[in-house]
């Protein structure tokens, strides 16, 4: 049976069909976004486990992981680093390809934002192939982050992303899936 939680985030999400491409099924959160019981819970819960822990920084993916991220560094009193598609960050990046569901790109993070042996949470709205999360926790690695763990509101499960991630020794906290 599912949680009120499930129900209350499930229902505020809604699913547009071949976006932005043919065979893709969207799911589209700005309507979650728009609901502030939704918005609220979804980041209650998702802070947590970590109230009271130190956290130094929240690592939010570029453009969703922004939104969830920046309210998830408000609560727990620590700083935010902005992971992005490549060619938007002014000062020395690292940089790293990735696949994702509908495409390829490539993203990056300035090179002085995590200092090694801080911990750090990667936050994004929605984990598919997993493929985008990947290259975050390389750059994040690379950097000598300690990544506690990847959150998201949404696991597509079947399409393999916790699987991977979970590979590479990170764990992962879903809400729905
Ligand atoms: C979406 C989503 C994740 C990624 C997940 O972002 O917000 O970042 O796809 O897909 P994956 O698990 O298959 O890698 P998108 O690249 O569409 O960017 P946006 O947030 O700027 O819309
Ligand atoms: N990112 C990758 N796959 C997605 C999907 N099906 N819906 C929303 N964002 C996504």
């Amino acid at each position: 049976m599912k949680s009120s939680l499930e129900e209350t985030l499930l229902s505020s999400i809604r699913t547009i069909p071949d976006y932005p491409k043919p065979g893709i099924l969207f799911r589209d959160i700005t309507t979650l976004l728009g609901n502030a019981r939704a918005f609220r819970r979804a980041i209650d819960e998702l802070v947590h486990p970590y109230a009271g822990s130190k956290i130094d920084k929240i690592a939010g993916i570029e453009a969703r992981g922004f939104i969830l991220g920046g309210a998830i560094a408000h609560q727990l009193s620590a700083g935010f680093v902005p992971i992005r598609k490549k060619g938007k960050l002014p000062h020395e990046t690292v940089r790293v390809a990735y696949s994702l569901e509908y495409g390829l790109d490539e993203m990056e993070m300035h090179r002085d934002a995590v200092k090694p042996g801080e911990k750090v949470i990667l936050v994004d709205d929605l984990i598919a192939t997993g493929g985008t999360a990947e290259g975050a926790v390389r750059l994040l690695t690379q950097m000598g982050a300690d990544i506690v763990a990847a959150c998201f509101i949404v696991d597509l499960p079947d399409l393999g992303g916790r699987a991977k991630l979970e590979a590479l020794g990170v764990d992962v906290r879903t809400l729905i899936a």
